[in-house]
């Protein structure tokens, strides 16, 4: 395995590329950071950047670039039909997966509407390891619904299981035994498990749902936009591959999923998405829908640019040195808080580090939105932003009750090789103090609340003065620090 290992054994998660180009960053005072959250309606997608000093709210479309990829972005061929800029995506795209067929979209959502169009129908179930936000708003957009068979450990915050994200053969059983064929739209299993912790799924387990799914003619796809991480984590957790070639895993999973997509805002560091498969059949029941709602076969409403970087960007998922960068960060950062007894989801996954809010804010009800409210809490504390993962992100049951979630969880994401260790140190050191003052986080209420992804607009207000409390708190302990 190439890792570098350090003489004093302290493990140290070392930046195997080196800073060309930064941002300055701004670091209110408190004082103004609480004005800025309640202005935000006590939603992180509402704060304005310029408010914002670590953006830890996702890696979508905001990981860094590389030299390479920019420099393919001067060679772009901007034309409506048949650019050359397509055929080298394409052809990047053939070389990593092995499969025929790329068909473009604007992004990983506009991939899951092409699908849901194309294969959900009225009253239909999608069975998946576990939903993402916009894959489960389009499938029930499109009269189906979703089940998840994801493993028992998936639910379980802590856990030593290495893959946490695998579906449970035995539920997949069960499911089609009770729902039959004819009503299951698809099997999704979804790379790097975004909404529990970022959790990998095993090439065993993709092995096992092919199978599986190729016995029972059932259509199986797979979500690849958090695949580099998950990739990462089947050369070091799974024995069978640490002597694999990258490009032979990726090879192999183009060859068991009927369809794979993907989000190139997250896999390849640009902006954009595409839906690869080797179907002729598969392929031309997608093609039309392509022109109908992205653009043209060969842009599919991505700018050209994107998509030279994203050739680029493919290849070099292919290079562990690369693929690396985020695990290795996030378990830095899972590691500073399991120290000072924080808790967090374990094992340490992809995407980003995920703190427990149920334990964090188990003085608070999750009536009152515990991940909402520590979301806004470390904002406040550290003028960091990260992303709500819980209830809050839950759409409400048809019935119009709320729908609690499995777990409530702060995800701090790290956008691929953006931030220091420095920073991952301060990171640990205010969300410490806020652990040492979480009796002082106070719950939130709904006071806009739209019906579909709620948490990208939704505004809440705090129950009961809280955020005075913790700035006063915060004042005392660090003196004029920022
Ligand atoms: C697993 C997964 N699937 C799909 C998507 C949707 O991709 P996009 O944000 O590009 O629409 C995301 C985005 O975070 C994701 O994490």
């Amino acid at each position: 395995m190439e890792t570098v290992k350090f003489f004093s054994g302290e493990q140290v998660p070392l930046e195997m590329h080196k800073v060309r180009m930064v941002q300055r960053l701004n670091l209110l005072p408190v004082e103004e950071r609480k004005k800025a959250m309640e202005e935000a309606g006590y939603n992180t997608f509402l704060l304005k950047n310029r408010d914002v000093f670590l953006d830890m709210l996702t890696d979508s479309g905001v990981n860094a670039m590389s030299d390479r990829q920019y420099a393919a972005m001067m060679l772009a061929d901007d034309s409506y039909a048949g650019s050359e800029t397509f055929y080298k995506l394409e052809k990047a795209l053939q070389d990593v997966f092995g499969t025929k067929y790329f068909l473009p979209a604007h992004q990983g959502r506009a991939c899951e509407h092409i699908l849901s169009k194309a294969f959900v129908t009225q009253g239909s179930v999608a069975l998946m390891n576990f939903h993402f936000t916009t894959t489960k708003a389009l499938i029930t957009e499109s009269g189906g619904s979703v089940e998840e068979i994801v493993s028992d450990a998936g639910l379980e915050v802590t856990s030593s299981l290495d893959f946490k994200g695998n579906i449970d053969m035995g539920k997949l059983q069960e499911a089609f035994d009770r729902l039959g064929k004819e009503k299951i739209s698809f099997v999704r299993l979804e790379a790097g498990t975004n909404l529990i912790g970022g959790q990998p799924i095993s090439m065993q387990n993709i092995r096992e749902v092919s199978a599986f799914c190729r016995e029972h003619e059932l259509l199986f796809i797979i979500d690849a936009s958090l695949l580099a991480d998950n990739l990462y984590f089947v050369k070091v957790r799974e024995p069978e591959f640490a002597d694999v070639e990258l490009n032979d895993i990726t090879r192999e999973m183009g060859k068991l999923a009927d369809i794979i997509y993907f989000s190139a805002r997250k896999l390849g560091c640009a902006r954009g998405g595409g839906i690869l498969t080797s179907s002729d059949e598969l392929y031309s029941q997608m093609r039309t829908l392509v022109p109908l709602f992205e653009g043209f076969i060969t842009y599919g409403g991505m700018s050209v640019r994107e998509m030279e970087a994203m050739a680029i960007g493919m290849y070099e998922t292919l290079d562990f040195h690369v693929i690396e960068q985020t695990p290795i960060f996030v378990k830095a950062l899972s590691d500073e808080f399991l120290a000072r007894g924080i808790p967090v989801v374990t094992p340490a996954g992809g995407l980003g580090c995920h703190l427990d809010a149920t334990r964090f804010c188990e003085h608070l009800p999750q009536t009152q939105y515990q991940a909402g409210a520590l979301a806004s809490a470390a904002y406040i504390a550290a003028g960091v932003r990260g992303m709500e993962r819980g209830t809050l992100s839950e759409q409400r049951n048809p019935d119009g009750s709320e729908r609690f979630s499995n777990m409530e969880l702060l995800r701090l994401a790290f956008p691929k090789r953006v931030f220091t260790l420095s920073q991952v140190k301060y990171i640990a050191d205010r969300i410490d103090w806020l652990y040492q003052n979480r009796e002082l986080i106070g719950g939130l209420e709904f006071i806009e609340e739209p019906p579909i992804l709620r948490f990208f607009f939704g505004r809440l207000k705090e129950l009961g003065g809280w955020t005075d409390k913790l700035v006063a708190k915060f004042r005392a302990d660090f003196g004029d620090s920022l």
